[in-house]
């Protein structure tokens, strides 16, 4: 048996840890945390993340292999393999503000480690880190004379929520970079026996250490460009009749593209994609490739216009004013089957319409909770409704913010007779009938497609160009 740890209680460490623990029935797997009510939350029948299929996961394996504790200290003694997968969100303050990752608790985390084991540890990096984050932690590790050895590998996730059972299950691939020591290597031998139990040998990938470490990086970087890419288009499609689905589903059509994250939408959102750019451009700068920092930094900057044009748009077409004005929000979650409402467009957009002054109501089936929390002292001026139904009713607008399914299936006839006339539709993530709506009278704006509406539009352009892009230095 295997004492396997994993510090970091998060949308990372417990479905992770949970699927190792299903797996794996004779390691035994425990995640800590220094947040206590995660913790209970884990324990109870309400986790602490909406999670499809995680549920069954964690009720099949929970005080059997698996177990969530708050003794920190304890269970790094006890432990042979350590995971960190605590949070490492973007600094805020000091030396590279709003670009670099803060490793503040990553730090503490190694400290924590060294400072309680008194035998030989492999200490596995779950997060997502700036590329040689590991040499930093050797460094810790082995900065006193404990006699003791630590190897460090990386292992980051590529999990996305909604999906992360299925993608825990059947990666694409699983990837551990590690030092090319024999004892480097030893470690890595055994990282890879845990994920060979379930996942076929030819998907797990062996690297060194930093290539492991800037793949993560890369992976979403590569992934974000893409929807920025096709929200370029989008735009331009809007100009020119075009219709930017079409687009996608011509280009994807080439091997060489593929069909999958051409998905035009309001915005790409989720704890991770800005992030993690922000953290590789502050690389690029720090090795001195401002031409490449640039690059990848227009990613973050075209998804912060996607989501200022969204808005800019509802506020032209609205007759160049919301204030006053009910406006139904569907889906505050930054994507469908997840409560995570981290970096959701649908805060941007809910920000910008309340300095719009529009009374906003905001309909979600599992991120309302998130979301009061997220919006902080604005909260006050939103209402929260779960039923899209008792949202809508008495509304001039409904955006589509969040693309779950069951927004689609509504009766948006008995929708459309409660709201205030013109009523209109923003469809900030085509998933709804554009034609069927337009017949029942909305007027209808869908992303990178041609408005549908029963009067003379108003000629947008020009109001349209007054969009501004301001990007965080
Ligand atoms: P999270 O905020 O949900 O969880 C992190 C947890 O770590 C928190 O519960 C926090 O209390 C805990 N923690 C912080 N310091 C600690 C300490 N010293 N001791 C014990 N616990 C501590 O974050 P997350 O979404 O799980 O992300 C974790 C990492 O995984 C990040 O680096 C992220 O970039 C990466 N990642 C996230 C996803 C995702 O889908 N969320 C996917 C892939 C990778
Ligand atoms: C993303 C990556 O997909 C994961 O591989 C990675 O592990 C994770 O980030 C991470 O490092 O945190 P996640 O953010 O959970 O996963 O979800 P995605 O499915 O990637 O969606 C991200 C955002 O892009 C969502 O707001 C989604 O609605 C949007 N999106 C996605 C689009 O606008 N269009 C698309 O075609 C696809």
């Amino acid at each position: 048996m295997t004492n396997i740890l994993c510090i970091g209680a998060g949308y990372v460490g417990g479905p992770t840890m949970a699927m190792i623990a299903k797996k794996c029935p004779y390691h035994r797997v425990v995640v800590v945390d220094i947040n206590a009510a995660r913790i209970a939350a884990w324990q109870s029948d309400q986790l602490p993340i909406y999670e499809p299929g995680l549920d069954e996961v964690v009720r099949a394996t929970l005080n059997r292999n698996l177990f969530f504790s708050t003794e920190v200290d304890r269970h790094i003694a006890e432990a042979d393999i350590i995971f960190v997968s605590v949070n490492t969100p973007t600094k805020t303050f000091g030396q590279g503000k709003g670009r670099a990752a803060d490793l503040q608790y990553w730090e503490k985390t190694a400290r924590q480690i060294l400072e309680n084991s008194t035998t030989p540890k492999i200490v596995v990096e779950k997060s997502t880190l700036p590329v040689r984050t590991a040499e930093a932690m050797e460094r810790i590790l082995n900065s006193y004379d404990k006699d003791l050895h630590f190897d460090v590998l990386s292992n980051p996730e590529f999990l996305a929520e909604g999906t992360a059972i299925r993608d825990l299950e059947e990666p694409d691939r699983v990837l551990i970079g590690a030092r090319e020591t024999t004892s480097g290597q030893c470690a890595l031998q055994a990282i890879v026996d845990i994920y060979a139990q379930w996942v076929p040998r030819e998907r797990i990938i062996t690297t060194n250490l930093w290539s492991s470490e800037l793949a993560k990086l890369v992976a979403n970087a590569f992934l974000a460009q893409r929807i920025s890419s096709i929200n370029a288009i989008s735009a331009l499609c809007e100009k020119t009749e075009a219709d930017v689905n079409e687009i996608a589903h011509a280009i994807g059509l080439d091997s060489r593209i593929g069909p999958r994250f051409l998905g035009a939408s309001v915005g790409f959102g989720g704890s991770c994609f800005k992030k993690d750019i922000l953290n590789l451009v502050y690389l690029c700068e720090h090795y001195g490739l401002s031409e490449v920092a640039d690059y990848w930094a227009y990613v973050v900057k075209m998804n912060e216009y996607q989501q200022a044009r969204f808005v800019s748009n509802m506020v032209v077409s609205m007759f160049n004013t919301v204030a006053g004005k009910r406006i139904a929000l569907f889906g505050a979650a930054f994507k469908a089957h997840t409560s995570d409402t981290r970096e959701s467009p649908a805060l941007a957009v809910c920000r910008a319409l309340l300095e719009e002054h529009a009374k906003v109501v905001i309909s979600d089936p599992h991120a309302l909770d998130n979301f009061h929390a997220d919006l902080g002292a604005a909260a006050t001026q939103v209402i929260f409704e779960p039923d899209p139904y008792t949202a809508a009713s008495g509304a001039h607008a409904i955006a589509i913010l969040t693309e779950w399914p069951h927004f689609t299936d509504l009766d948006y006839k008995a929708i459309y007779q409660s709201m205030v006339k013109p009523a209109f539709i923003f469809d900030g993530r085509n998933i709804l009938d554009h034609q069927r709506l337009f017949k029942i009278g909305f007027n209808v704006y869908a992303i990178g497609k041609p408005a549908r509406v029963h009067f003379d539009e108003v000629s947008s352009t020009k109001l349209l160009d007054r969009v501004q892009i301001n990007l965080e230095e």
